[in-house]
Order: structure tokens, then sequence, then C-alpha cells
């Protein structure tokens, strides 16, 4: 599978992207939310107005380059519902799902509003059906209302629950890059279980992936167990050499295997997937693999 990942802006690369034709049948938005979080090589505290149509050039240089009925999943803070919607419909693109992500940590406490619980993902489609949608079951959980067990699970909905985030401190687990102090890597990183349903929901094995705002890569490292051609890019130089290595380094941690299990009542299930069951030449342990910023050898 091809995993070509890019150093530098995304709408300058997507434009090189564009003249050389390439195609894409899904893109995954997880831009800085203009939150005025700390990035080596983004100013994410401007103007509102700035920002938002800074992001429609991002989501029309998306659609110019996906193939009619892809998707796009453009996450954001849920404060900006209003705005998401918006840009994407004046881009050009057709909303399918306003996705919940629930998160399981308890809200940041807010004196004048609600404290937060979850985040929205935008899920549309250039033309007003998807060239591809996969509907997946999954073996949820039972509620406590629910007597019977379930014998073929449950098809997926668009609140997500079931999907954890990587919070600060030692709750985001093992799955989260360190550097040397044990300090998270990057504070966005996503969980490689989001992307792994994104994905199969909206591609087929040999689909191109875009990520224009790639971050440590977890796209690129889903897709490509799944059988999925990607294109990452990234602006830091720092989260470029962490996503170059972790593509490289098979870690036990970013598998999408284990997952499988939950997804078996899903129809076709192989199809979709791809591949074996198990994955057997993934490394384990030794996750603090990075130096004060700096990767430092493989697993
Ligand atoms: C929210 S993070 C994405 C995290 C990613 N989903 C992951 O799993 O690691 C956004 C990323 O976009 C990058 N970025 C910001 N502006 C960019 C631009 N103009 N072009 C490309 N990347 C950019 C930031 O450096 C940051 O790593």
């Amino acid at each position: 599978m091809a995993a070509i990942v890019l150093e530098g802006d995304c709408l300058q690369h997507m434009a090189t992207l564009e003249a050389r034709g390439y195609q894409f049948a899904l893109t995954f938005l997880d831009p800085p939310f203009n939150q005025g979080k700390e990035y080596a090589y983004f100013e994410d505290d401007l103007p509102d107005e700035q920002y938002w149509a800074w992001l429609a050039d991002v989501c029309r240089a998306v659609y110019q380059m996906s193939v009619e009925g892809s998707a796009v999943y453009l996450m954001h803070c849920e404060k900006n519902a209003e705005w998401v919607l918006r840009t994407l419909r004046e881009t050009g693109w057709t909303l399918q799902n306003l996705i919940i992500w629930m998160k399981r940590t308890s809200a940041v406490p807010n004196g004048w509003r609600f404290g937060k619980q979850y985040q929205i993902i935008a899920f549309a489609t250039k033309g007003r059906k998807p060239r591809v949608f996969h509907r997946l079951r999954i073996d949820a959980p039972l509620r406590p209302e629910y007597k019977q067990p379930r014998e073929d699970g449950v098809f997926v909905t668009d609140i997500w629950d079931d999907i954890r985030e990587l919070t600060s401190g030692y709750f985001a687990g093992e799955e989260a890059l360190r550097d040397g102090r044990g300090k998270r890597f990057h504070k966005q990183q996503s969980p490689i279980a989001l992307l792994t349903r994104i994905i199969l929901s909206s591609t087929q094995l040999g689909d191109w992936i875009l990520d224009p705002f790639a971050g440590t890569g977890t796209t690129a490292v889903a897709a490509e167990q799944l059988h999925r051609h990607s294109v990452s890019i990234e602006l830091d130089p720092r989260n470029v050499a962490c996503l170059r290595w972790r593509l490289e380094a098979h870690r036990e941690t970013d598998s999408v295997a284990p997952l499988k299990h939950y997804y078996r009542f899903t129809p076709n299930l192989d199809a979709i997937w791809g591949g074996a069951d198990t994955d057997s030449s993934r490394s384990v342990g030794q996750f603090s693999l990075f130096e004060e910023g700096k990767p430092y050898g493989r697993v």
C-alpha cells in the first residue's frame, strides 16, 4: 500500500496533488480548532472569519480532488457546529450525519455553560449519495434496560460513545505517543479506533485516503493495515518525523487487529477489512520513543 507523507502546508501540497491528478475516496479533516492551543507552526487564535475562510479553502481543495460520492469527515468542537455545517455546505459538500463523538472523561467545568462532553464529526459527501457506505455492526455493550442479549450486534449510529479518546496524562494509555519524560508527544493524537471506523465505513480496499492535517499519522497507520492507500500532509517537521517513524514502527498498540472482533456482526466484514485476522509482526512494549521531541530509534 502506498503511504505518502508530505511535509508543509496542506493548501500548497493539495494544489500540487490536484495538478498531478490525485483523486481521493475519503478525507479526514482534523484541523487545529482555533482555540488558542500551542502549535509550533500554526497561529491557533485567528479572528473567526479569517479562520473559517481558510478552512473553507481547505474544504474546497478537498472537494476538487474527490471522486463523485467521496466522503469527508470534518472533526471540530461542538461550539463550532454552525460554522462547520455552513463551511461544508458553501464549499459544495452534502451533509450526511453530524456524528456526536462522546468523550469518556469528565468535562472541564465551565461557569456560564454546560461542560462539554462530546466533539462533532460532520460526515459529508460529494453529491447526494455516498459512493461507498458500509453499514457496520458492532458488539455494543448491552444497556441495563435491555433484558435480552443481542445475538448479532447493532448497527453503528451517529452517536459514537464506544471509542475512548486519548486524554491528557496517564489516562491516555499506551496508544498515546510520548517523549522521553513520558509527556504526550501530540495532545491531539486521534485514536486508531476512530480512524478504523471512518475508513471501514466509507472506503473499499485499495481506495485513496487523504489527511491534510496528519499530525502523528493515525489515518495513515490505520489505512495501511486496512489495505487502503494514504496521503498525509503535516506542517510541523517534528510531527512529520514522528509520523514517518510510526509508520515503520508497527507498534502493537497501533494494531487494528484487536478491533475486528468488535465488528464481527458486519455483513461481508472480511471483504471490507481485507487481509489476515491477526498481525503477529507488530512490536511490543517501549513507548517512550521520543527524546525531547526527537525520535530516537525504532522498537
Ligand atoms: C488536530 S492535529 C491532527 C492530529 C491527528 N489527527 C493525529 O491523529 O495525530 C492538527 C495538525 O495539523 C497540523 N497543521 C496545522 N496547520 C497546517 C497546515 N496549514 N498544513 C498542514 N498541517 C497543518 C498541525 O501541526 C497539527 O499536527
